[in-house]
């Protein structure tokens, strides 16, 4: 059995299906509702039920039951009786969402190429962080320094926060990962932070340009996209330099088989004879106009090295792509991580 969950003050409505709570289901059919740890114990997913019957899955915890007895109901905790109308704070842009500084364990450590490391941080188990899809967080180390990084799994996905992390040449934090670094380690952490997420407040075609790890936020995009059922058409370029850089090449060719809205261009750059590679070689973002030599109706985001990211967005310009549709995560960095890049922020 399912329900209609109606928000009056937006006209938005989603289905909430038996046995899921209204937060759940909000967040599948992609309405962004905030929350703080999704368990019923801090109260931030409160709102008013207008009309309408529902019903709590489990017994509500300090902050919650005093937002309950207030009159509010917690929406990571109730499930729908009967159709409601509900008023409700919906999260429609990164700005509205609180940027927390949180601890968090290592929780998965595990190498997914040659110089590419996936953790999975844990936090602590009354939190949750909020976040879009693509956007990054910080994490503080202890001399006062920050790093960026690309958070790559989906909103929904959120038991782990999932990063993933190149050992770059003379990359202090990368020798750190990749030495020295052990599964249950602690860390803090700071986020969301970042404007570089899917926008699905738009009808256009999607095209994702990863570099490197540049494809981490395009994966969490991805994944995103399956969960709310997107049905535009996403075409995702992933580009490295040989063989061995391509990580998760196997997931994404299943996902391109099971998606009929999905097309997957890996482009290697410099591929090494032993690769015996048929496919894709060149610059990405050569091969994207190749494939599409009018952008003006698309949405393109790209994430990836900045003379990537700056080559696309030239050549992406020169091909029609309006500076409104163009989305990406090179100059989003805190100095600090910038400058760990070798990278100096322009002017703004
Ligand atoms: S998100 Fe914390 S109580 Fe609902």
């Amino acid at each position: 059995m399912s329900f209609k969950v109606s928000v009056p003050a937006t006209g938005h409505s989603f289905t909430v299906n038996e046995g899921e709570t209204i937060l759940e289901a909000a967040i599948r059919e992609g309405l962004g509702l905030p929350y703080g740890c999704r368990n019923g114990a801090c109260g931030k997913c409160a709102g008013e039920l207008i009309s309408g019957e529902i019903d709590y899955q489990q017994e509500l915890r300090s902050a919650a039951l005093a937002e309950a007895e207030a009159g509010k109901t917690l929406f990571c905790q109730a499930c729908a009786k009967s159709d409601l109308k509900i008023a409700v704070r919906e999260i429609t842009q990164s700005g509205d969402i609180e940027i927390k500084t949180l601890p968090c364990r290592v929780e998965h450590m595990k190498l997914l190429s040659h110089d590419v490391m996936q953790l999975k941080l844990k936090l602590p188990e009354t939190e949750r962080l909020q976040f879009m899809a693509g956007q990054y967080i910080e994490i503080l180390l202890r001399d006062g320094k920050r790093r960026a990084f690309s958070i790559a799994n989906a909103p929904h996905d959120d038991e782990f926060i999932e990063l993933q992390i190149r050992h770059v040449p003379d990359g202090q934090f990368g020798d750190f990962v990749f030495d020295g670094l052990k599964e249950k380690a602690l860390m803090r952490i700071e986020g969301p932070l970042g404007s570089y997420y899917l926008r699905e407040d738009s009808d256009r075609p999607i095209i994702l340009m990863g570099g490197g790890t540049g494809y981490a936020p395009l994966k969490g995009m991805l994944e995103h996209a399956f969960y709310t059922d997107l049905q535009r058409p996403i075409h995702l370029y992933c580009g490295v330099r040989s063989l061995r850089d391509l990580y998760m090449h196997d997931q994404v060719t299943a996902w391109a088989e099971q998606h009929d809205n999905l097309s997957y261009t890996p482009v290697l750059s410099q591929p090494e004879p032993d690769d015996n590679w048929q496919g894709e070689t060149g610059l990405v973002h050569e091969k994207v106009v190749a494939d599409h030599p009018d952008l003006s109706s698309y949405d393109v985001y790209m994430s990836g090295p900045p003379p990537m990211i700056k080559a696309g967005m030239d050549l992406f310009y020169a091909h029609g792509l309006p500076e409104s549709q163009i989305y990406s995560d090179s100059f989003e960095y805190s100095d600090d991580a910038l400058r760990a890049m070798g990278i100096t922020k322009p002017a703004s």
